[in-house]
């Protein structure tokens, strides 16, 4: 059983216009915009791009809240210079100390901008359950923001797969070195078959899929494009529905840490090697160079737009802040 429902395209996504709060993009009934920030791989910039963006759209207005879906090993509130022990977090909505997730929420230095807290290894959390994780999932639809930018942890466990393709936009950050891309279409493919198990869920096709996806190497169905091609072909009734929900998985890159011109171009090169042979359509949005500043603004405990606003990184990331706004 799938934990995500087909994420909404959101129809009136907020528009970059000067801060206004009361001009309230999304009005209090209506859900906010969630992005999550993914990419399989540890260390490549998820956080600081997460932190970053939030800081960026809490920057022009909108009401923002920033969560760390880290369950061991979360560090997104040393970005934003807050104190990360002693406070509540997401375990504690998790597991019933608190009430709402809004609850979680605390506030940052950053007006309009709250955070909700990952938790680290040692205080012995769990990874959430099935229904927690569930549960999570509905309750960030609730909160009062324009935007819910999640930030994932390393890896493609299940849950973090979930949360990823459980967003209305889709970040997928890698690096130009070669682990990473390897990590970053690894992490494509379990996403694009998540989507794909979402759509068919409870349909005659919902097992083809499933047994496909388990056998795909001895099936040779090397893409997940090969995956859809086969359900064409046993389930043609279904074929139709699904390439439709499958087209709105539009995913976009980043490409962080680019050192070269060389570097730059790479990201058009695994946007097209995705449409071919994974019939994804990856959008690539944008890059951000690798600018000392960003880790000076680690060690600051202060987001880069906001200690070196004139960076070459900080520049980077308020234009994919503006395409992501202005698609
Ligand atoms: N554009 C950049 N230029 C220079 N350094 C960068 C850049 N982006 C990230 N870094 C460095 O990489 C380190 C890792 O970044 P970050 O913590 O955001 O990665 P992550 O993907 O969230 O890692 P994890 O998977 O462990 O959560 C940071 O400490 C930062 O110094
Ligand atoms: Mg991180």
């Amino acid at each position: 059983m799938t934990l995500i429902g087909t994420p909404r395209r959101s129809p009136a996504r907020p528009r970059l216009v000067a801060a206004q709060p009361s001009s309230g993009l999304h009005s209090a009934t209506q859900s906010a915009s969630v992005w999550s920030v993914g990419g399989g791989k540890g260390g490549i910039g998820k956080s600081f791009i997460a932190s970053n963006s939030a800081t960026v759209l809490a920057r022009i207005g909108l009401r923002v809240i920033l969560i760390d879906v880290d369950f061991g090993g979360a560090n997104l509130h040393t970005c934003l210079g807050v104190r990360g022990s002693a406070r509540v977090n997401l375990s504690d909505y998790l597991e019933d100390r608190v009430q709402d997730l809004e609850a979680a929420a605390i506030e940052t230095s950053v007006p309009g901008l709250r955070l909700i807290l990952g938790t680290l290894g040692h205080t012995g959390t769990a990874l959430p359950t099935r229904v927690q994780r569930q549960q999570f999932v509905e309750a960030i639809r609730t909160l009062p923001a324009d935007v819910v930018v999640l930030d994932l942890a390393a890896g493609m466990d299940r849950s973090t797969v979930d949360f990823f393709v459980g967003a209305d936009e889709n970040l997928l950050v890698t690096t130009p070195e070669p682990t990473a891309i390897e990590n970053a279409y690894a992490f494509l493919r379990a996403s694009f078959f998540r989507r794909l198990a979402a759509a068919v869920q409870g349909t005659p096709a919902e097992e083809r899929v499933k047994e496909a996806w388990a056998e795909r190497d001895e099936r040779g169905l090397r893409a997940p494009a090969d995956i859809v091609r086969e359900l064409r072909r046993s389930e043609p009734g279904e074929a139709h529905r699904v390439e439709r929900v499958l087209a709105t998985f539009q995913p976009r890159l980043v490409l962080n840490q680019v050192r070269t011109g060389e570097e730059v171009r790479l990201g058009f090169s695994i946007s097209s090697m995705c449409r071919r042979y994974f019939g994804v359509h990856l959008d690539y949005i944008g890059y951000i160079n690798y600018d000392d500043c960003v880790w000076r603004s680690i060690k600051d405990r202060r987001a880069l737009v906001i200690a070196y606003p004139q960076s070459d990184g900080a520049l980077y990331v308020r234009q994919i802040v503006k395409k992501m706004l202005d698609n």
